[in-house]
């Protein structure tokens, strides 16, 4: 029998390239309040309840029992927490957290995974691994530092349910349009030079990320769901082990697209705690789960340029430095 999954967030950017991969493997559930999401993100085979993961009765809607639940609904980045966004960012993500947790437990999950997020390491030495101290550089990553800490109580409190955290690195693939301003640099920057707009790059352009693609994010989440052995509260990187700067990013968009459209290139907005570099270390989940990347960067940039669907691009990067003349990363 299929076994029975539920995603919270199954509406947005990861959520629904989970759902739409996993649809014949599993029988899958995606809640989402659309407050970034977007339905229209979704194969029909996947069953959509639109709802708030922050309320029962709405995943209570979703079905009874589940045998996993992967809870990506949230505040799902930093610059969200700015200005009124204080409160409401982390009462969202911790009460979805805590709300979605007990869900799962209850209709009898014997695995609730959850988005932590890398962007807990801030500027420690790389390559990253999970085993580092982390001090979380900002409200969105306290809110993932708490997610941790709170499961690793929770599995210990009820072992019959494991607790199994990914810190994802930097996640690229199609299906951000709906996230507009907050999506990755990548879809970013595809979405500016597809209207031959030249996107807006911080500085000189030679921080780097370990760009993942959504694929392989949703590989390493498979992974740990069949897993049979005992994972108790384990937390595991998802990344690759490599890593491009922004110039290159562009350099690939436009051998992608054939063009060769340049940069406008501005001082750093972001004078606190920017990330300079980022390179994951994945040993603990090749050995552990045997995850191993499998989209190169020029194959999955190529991959999400063919996909790109002109109509649901929403706000470019240069669109917002028109508007404000400083942008948020
Ligand atoms: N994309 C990345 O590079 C990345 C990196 C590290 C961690 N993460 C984490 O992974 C998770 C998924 O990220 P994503 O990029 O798919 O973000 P996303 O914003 O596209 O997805 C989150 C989804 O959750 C929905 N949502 C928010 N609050 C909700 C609520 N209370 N009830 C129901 N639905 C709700 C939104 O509408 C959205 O569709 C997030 O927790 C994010 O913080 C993402």
């Amino acid at each position: 029998m299929k076994k029975k999954v539920l995603v919270t967030g199954g509406a947005g950017f990861i959520g629904s390239n989970f759902c739409n991969l996993n649809c014949e493997k599993y029988d899958v559930v995606a809640l989402d309040n659309l407050f970034l999401g977007d339905s229209e993100n979704l194969n029909s085979a996947v069953k959509f309840i639109e709802g708030d993961a922050c309320k029962l009765s709405d995943l209570k809607k979703c079905g009874e029992k589940f045998d996993a639940v992967l809870h990506l609904a949230g505040t799902s980045s930093a610059p969200m927490f700015g200005g009124d966004g204080f409160v409401d960012g982390y009462r969202n993500s911790v009460e979805s957290f805590c709300q979605t947790l007990k869900f799962a437990h209850d209709s009898g999950a014997k695995k609730f995974l959850y988005a932590s997020t890398s962007s807990l390491y801030g500027n420690n030495p790389m390559p990253l691994v999970e085993t580092q101290m982390v001090i979380p550089p900002n409200h969105y990553a306290c809110t993932k530092f708490l997610y941790e800490q709170c499961a690793r109580c929770f599995t210990q409190q009820f072992p019959e349910i494991e607790t199994v955290g990914f810190r994802f690195m930097s996640v690229y693939g199609p299906n951000e349009e709906a996230k507009g301003q907050f999506a990755n640099m990548i879809s970013q920057f595809v979405w500016d030079v597809a209207r031959d707009e030249s996107p807006v790059i911080f500085g000189d352009g030679e921080q780097f990320r370990d760009f993942t693609n959504v694929v392989d994010v949703v590989q390493g989440i498979t992974r740990a769901i069949e897993f049979d052995g005992k994972l108790g509260s384990e937390i595991f990187n998802i990344g690759t082990g490599e890593f491009a700067t922004f110039n290159e990013i562009l350099e690939i968009i436009n051998e992608a697209f054939g063009k060769n459209v340049s940069a406008i290139r501005i001082p750093n907005p972001v004078t606190e705690m920017y990330v300079r570099g980022q390179e994951a270390d994945i040993s603990k989940i090749s050995k552990t789960l045997g995850y191993a990347p499998t989209v190169d960067l020029k194959s999955g940039i190529r991959a999400q340029v063919e996909q790109l669907n002109f109509k649901k691009i929403r706000e470019t990067s240069s669109d917002r430095l028109k508007k404000s003349g400083k942008i948020l990363s």
